[in-house]
């Protein structure tokens, strides 16, 4: 494995004002993680979309703290050094500010996490700073949000009218004024986020879905490589058809299995006659 020292926060502050664009990715998985430590990815997300991508529910709410905990540990152990964050689920930080520093703490004591992810604007303002406060490193999201799709209307673009496009803006910045390090915005327009990627000063930006104008770029893990059957979101790229391709091999599987062309001698393992002679006389 190629050797690199692990991601820290000054580090990725540094590549931001190098003008160095940041790399994020979700992952959900040890194999996967492995990889992505391989290929230098900058930011590891274990998103709570592992519902709907690992998991096969419709949506990410039924994801709990113990799933998150249990795949992040994996993704923790395939990848040692990259900047690895958990998201927090559904009710694990919207209940009360006590019950996100909690849940936070157990990203970072359980999971080896260097930093969570939220969602939300102004409104979670104190659970970022409480977070924050316990020397946890805390990045917001906002624009689509998919703990809230429902309430807004689909998986969709979000700031396309002034007023909505304002809403987001100063919830950029009540986010920022709570400490957050960094700030997913999700679907919204690109003018939009470049001009709160200008407008930041002590955060970096992530587009996912918004435009080339950020400090950096996250896609799902799943949309990259075909893995992800229900939909194909327009903002993705689809970089390799692995979907066919494991398809296309268990399709090849199934028919030499059947026709009796799997296994072959290299595949299996022989006895020495005198040893076989010897256990079959131990039979009668
Ligand atoms: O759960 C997740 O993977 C996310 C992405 C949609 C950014 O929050």
């Amino acid at each position: 494995m190629t050797e690199r020292k692990k991601m820290t926060l000054p580090a990725l502050f540094t590549k931001v004002l190098n003008g160095e664009q940041i790399t994020m990715l979700t992952c959900y998985d040890y194999p996967t993680a492995y990889l992505q430590e391989r290929a230098m990815v900058d930011m590891i997300l274990v998103g709570d979309s592992l519902g709907m991508t690992m998991l096969g529910y419709d949506s990410t709410l039924p994801v709990t703290m113990e799933d998150m905990i249990r795949h992040t540990q994996a993704v923790r152990r395939g990848s040692p050094n990259s900047w690895l964050i958990g998201d927090m689920p559904y009710m694990s930080y919207q209940v009360s500010v006590e019950n996100a520093i909690h849940n936070a703490g157990r990203f970072m004591a359980e999971a080896s996490c260097d930093a969570v992810k939220l969602e939300g604007g102004a409104e979670m303002a104190d659970r970022v700073s409480g977070i924050v406060a316990a020397g946890i490193p805390t990045m917001g999201h906002l624009g689509l949000t998919p703990q809230s799709a429902g309430a807004k209307g689909g998986f969709r673009l979000q700031g396309k009218g002034a007023i909505q496009a304002k809403q987001i803006f100063d919830d950029v910045m009540a986010l920022e004024e709570a400490g957050v390090f960094a700030i997913l915005l999700e679907l919204v327009p690109d003018r939009l986020c470049k001009l709160i990627t200008e407008r930041v000063t002590s955060c970096f930006i992530i587009s996912l879905g918004a435009g080339p104008d950020a400090h950096g770029q996250l896609l799902i893990y799943h949309d990259m490589f075909g893995l992800y059957p229900k939909f194909k979101p327009r903002m993705a790229k689809l970089y390799q058809d692995a979907g066919a391709m494991i398809l296309n091999g268990l399709k090849e599987y199934v028919a030499e299995v059947s026709e009796r062309r799997f296994p072959q001698p290299e595949n299996w393992f022989g006895m020495p006659d005198e040893e076989f002679d010897q256990f079959l006389q131990m039979l009668d």
